[in-house]
């Protein structure tokens, strides 16, 4: 298996949440996301009591949604999420961050809205557990996707992936199944996250090819839908409890990465 291409152990900016709080009349766009660039934010939900403190800024829809979580863990896990994602999208767009403005398409994928006019930043959230990313980018259309590894059944793979993807989880062995299982998966839904699909397209309707170049491309499909190999992969390392992979749909000339704590 290829070494995930970052690894945010090596190379992350850690930002305290109080640097992202300062808002009011000191309102500031971060200025270094030029266009081609994508910056990568990652936290940690269960030691981020501040962001939880900071549920005031979630729209009302946001707190329904998290008001619907029957675990206390599951709506602390969203409402950081959630916060965090204002704070951050708030510095960029240079908005306080109850002033962040998303809306959905039709399939889901959540868009900036800047007043009436559309923005050229692109993002994708993404949480499992307590762990969330949220990726951006300035132009280039972008899907994050990151998955806390437990064990699996084989079965699931069969159901999910091509037999293209299939046969290279064969050739992996015992050893390294389930992290090519969570490469692969991770791959695949940052596609469609990017593609502004999510789950409504077939998973195994493309093929990922996650072992044999340094980094996972999109190697074929049954569907007729040019945009998917356009995708350019990035597995991502932040702990060995998660697996993260980026897909960006121009190569990005810089890839920043962020750690946001309390
Ligand atoms: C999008 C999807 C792949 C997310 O996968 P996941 O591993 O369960 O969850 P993640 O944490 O990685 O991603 C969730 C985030 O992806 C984003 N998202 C949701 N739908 C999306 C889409 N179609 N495209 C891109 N991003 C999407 C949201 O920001 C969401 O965050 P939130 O739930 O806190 O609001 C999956 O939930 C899906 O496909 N859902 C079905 C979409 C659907 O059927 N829509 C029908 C019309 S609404």
């Amino acid at each position: 298996m290829p070494r995930p291409f970052f690894n945010f152990r090596e190379s992350c900016a850690t930002v305290p949440i109080s640097a992202m709080m300062a808002h009011g009349q000191h309102i500031s766009p971060l200025t270094n996301l030029s266009d081609g660039a994508v910056h990568v934010w990652a936290w940690d939900a269960a030691r981020m009591e501040s962001a939880e403190r900071l549920s005031n800024i979630l729209s009302l829809e946001e707190r329904c949604r998290a008001a619907r979580f029957r675990q206390t863990i599951h709506r602390r896990d969203y409402a950081v999420a959630h916060v965090n994602m204002r704070l951050i999208l708030g510095r960029y767009l240079g908005v306080p961050p109850e002033n962040v403005r998303y809306i959905s398409t039709a399939s889901g994928k959540p868009q900036v809205v800047l007043g009436s006019a559309n923005t050229p930043i692109q993002f994708s959230l993404s949480h499992t557990q307590a762990i969330g990313f949220l990726a951006i980018s300035h132009g280039a259309e972008i899907g994050i996707d990151t998955e806390f590894v437990r064990p699996i059944s084989r079965t699931l793979a069969s159901v999910c992936f091509s037999p293209y993807e299939l046969a290279q989880l064969e050739a992996l062995g015992n050893h390294s199944w389930l992290e090519g299982f969570y490469r692969c998966w991770t791959c695949k839904e940052a596609v469609l996250k990017g593609e502004g699909t999510g789950l409504t397209l077939p998973l195994d309707s493309f093929d990922i090819d996650f072992t044999s170049r340094a980094r996972p491309y999109v190697a074929g499909s049954t569907l007729p839908i040019a945009s998917l190999f356009r995708w350019h992969l990035f597995p991502l390392g932040l702990m060995s409890c998660v697996v993260t992979s980026l897909a960006v749909s121009t190569y990005p000339n810089n890839i920043s990465l962020f750690r946001l704590i309390a």
